[in-house]
């Protein structure tokens, strides 16, 4: 197909666009132009204005602006071509054929619409006419209004074989049968594929009919499907279409939310209830290029489930559908309906604002596969619990988008983190110091644990912290514990003199003890009378250096005395600690970095690893001040 510019500027032309606006806005002369309330987005007094001279429309508050074609693909939803040829046909021009073929093609699918019309127009007859009795009492008991009962289009298909055939005779039985109209079976006459049932039609983006589908008339379960669909024809492709798209579309840009219901008679009550942006597929699974189609519309659309096991596995399809075609501003929200109803079910029972309300607090698409999973099977041993984390995996790797899967992976582990390894020891013992670090580095989730956020730290303590970080109390606790105990200095002079404590009082105090296990009487002589070495030695060098000893006043919050007043062995553990905290701490730092940019299987294990790590640490640590306490 080639439409060279000058058939296009003569496309744009003939056509009046405050005309094609007002067939679904309201607009207003104002001068030379006309104004609306803006289709675009929600406003109460006119900034969108229409210049039928230049050819454009312009939104002088959201910046709304294009010509003809520009408003039938982004108002009405059409694609490109879709768009010229609907333009073509109300201009009254000839869109160019670009071979024989598909112009043979185009004549042969204006036949097979012309075909679907007269069809609609005779289902219509038929529901208005003396045989449509029983068809009319069903749908009473719907209790949709008369005008919606219009719009959607309702007809009745006779209880006959022929009755179709022969009143579209004129286009001839193969033409009824591409048309899904008639079934041909093998050795019989080609007899009309709905009978006896009520008839919805199914439109393109144009509005054209392509479809039917057709409902029994009554509520009991019989032996028939309670819904019959055309089958797939040249016009009609299941998988690509929605149903009520090209209604709800220019209603959902004006709103900007698209719902997604389950049925046809979902999408007609929601409709019913002042929600217009509703479709449905067609009895499958929404597809790719159905959830590509709805994103072309808004960037969020709200699929809708029934609260039955159908609609749970509806669901389950959808958002494994939808995760490979992620892209950054798209997604999903899901809803599933309480109760076991259906949108339908919700506003005739509850009304159209509870179904509001459903709609509006919708579960983000990644919630919503935490929860799918996290509740896919039981999870009560450590390898139901990996199968979890398996499945997690395995559904961010289908995510296309590199940014997004990362994104994905890392929020879904984290949210498994804190339910396969919940928070034993924060109940026991919870360094305060811990709190303002976290917080500064951003780890809250970070971590793989998600924990509750803590209640600030008064201005000075928060700032003492920042200064001196959370191996202070336990740093001045081992300096403590070691100026009682001097002949301990030397065994850990190695470890204490690559510390380099950011308090200035007790950066003395190491250099103290240092140079006291530098001095030829300490150290090594395990029998000396050990009271008698620190009397001796540590007073003078304190007192001369102008230092004071650290005292549990100053550290309440640490198992400050259990470490002072510990023997050696209790010491040598707080020695332990206070070298390997500060290494976790920087793998740790280090590993999240990783994670930041890099989150593969082997980054998120050694973090965690080193989150469990840090807690068996915090742990030791409570552990020390306990067993004083039960002295
Ligand atoms: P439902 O059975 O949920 O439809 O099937 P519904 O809209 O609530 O039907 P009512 O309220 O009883 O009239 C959902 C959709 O599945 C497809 C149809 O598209 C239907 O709208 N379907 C269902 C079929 O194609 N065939 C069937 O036999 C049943
Ligand atoms: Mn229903």
């Amino acid at each position: 197909m080639s439409l060279s510019p000058q058939w296009l500027d003569e496309l744009r032309s003939r056509i009046s666009l405050s005309g094609l606006i007002g067939r679904t806005v309201r607009v207003q002369k104002a001068g030379r132009e006309f104004k609306a309330c803006c289709p675009f987005h929600n406003e109460k007094s006119p900034s969108f204005t229409i210049n039928d001279e230049k050819g454009f429309y312009h939104c002088f508050g959201c910046g709304a602006h294009g010509d003809a074609i520009r408003w039938m693909t982004d108002h009405q939803g059409l694609p490109f071509l879709e768009a010229v040829k609907e333009l073509a046909s109300l201009a009254g021009m000839e869109v160019p054929a670009p071979d024989p073929r598909a112009a043979r093609k185009a004549e042969k699918a204006k036949t097979l619409h012309d075909a679907m019309a007269g069809a609609q127009d005779f289902f219509r007859r038929n529901l208005a006419g003396d045989g449509g009795g029983a068809a009319r009492s069903y749908l009473a008991t719907r209790g949709f209004p008369a005008a919606i009962i219009e719009t959607f289009g309702f007809g009745y298909a006779p209880d006959s074989r022929g009755a179709l055939k022969s009143a579209l005779a004129g286009f001839g039985e193969a033409q009824l049968i591409e048309a899904g109209l008639l079934i041909a079976v093998e050795g019989k006459e080609p007899y009309d594929r709905f009978r006896g049932r009520l008839m919805l039609p199914i439109h393109d983006v144009r509005g054209r009919v392509i479809a039917f589908g057709g409902r029994i008339l009554s509520a009991e379960k019989t032996d028939a499907p309670k819904y019959l669909n055309s089958p797939d024809t040249p016009l009609f492709d299941k998988g690509r279409t929605l149903y009520n798209l090209h209604r709800a579309a220019p209603a959902a840009r004006s709103s900007g939310r698209m719902v997604v219901v389950e049925g046809y008679m979902d999408v007609v009550a929601l409709a019913a209830a002042g929600i217009a942006e509703a479709v449905a597929p067609l009895g499958t699974a929404l597809t790719e290029e159905q959830i590509e189609r709805l994103w072309q519309v808004v960037p969020c659309p709200v699929l809708c489930f029934d609260g039955d096991a159908a609609g749970q596995r509806a669901a389950r399809r959808a958002m494994t559908r939808a995760l490979p075609l992620l892209k950054p501003g798209h997604s999903l929200s899901i809803v599933t309906l309480p109760g076991g109803m259906d949108p339908d079910d919700i506003v005739k029972k509850q009304g159209a604002a509870a179904m509001e309300a459903l709609l509006s607090a919708g579960t983000p698409l990644i919630e919503a596969v935490w929860q799918a999973e996290r509740d896919a099977a039981p999870l009560d041993t450590p390898e139901a619990k990996a199968g979890l984390k398996a499945r997690l995996i395995e559904q961010t790797e289908t995510i296309a988008h590199p940014d997004i899967r990362a994104l994905y992976r890392r929020d879904l582990l984290d949210r498994f983190g804190a339910l396969a390894y919940p928070s034993r020891e924060r109940s026991q013992f919870t360094p305060r110091q811990a709190a303002p670090r976290q917080a500064q580095q951003g780890q809250k989730r970070g971590g793989g644990r998600w924990q509750p956020p803590e209640p600030p730290l008064p201005p000075e303590e928060a700032e003492r912290l920042r200064r001196y970080g959370q191996s202070e109390a336990l740093l001045a606790a081992v300096l403590a514990g070691l100026a009682t105990r001097p002949s301990e200095i030397a065994r850990h002079a190695e470890a204490l003199a690559h510390l380099a404590p950011s308090d200035p009082d007790l950066a003395r105090l190491l250099d103290a003890l240092l140079d006291l296990a530098d001095s030829p009487e300490s150290g090594e002589s395990e029998d000396e009378d050990q009271e008698g070495l620190e009397s001796r030695s540590i007073a003078p060098i304190l007192r001369e250096r102008n230092v004071r000893l650290p005292t549990a006043e100053d550290y309440p919050d640490l198992p400050f005395g259990a470490i002072v007043g510990g023997d050696a062995s209790v010491l040598a553990e707080a020695v332990d600690l206070l070298v390997e905290f500060p290494r976790v701490e920087a793998a740790l730092a280090q590993a999240n970095a990783r994670c930041e940019h890099d989150l593969s299987e082997e980054s998120f294990a050694e973090q965690q690893r080193l989150v469990q790590r840090r807690l068996a640490l915090r742990a030791r640590l409570g552990q020390m001040g306990r067993a004083r306490a039960a002295l």
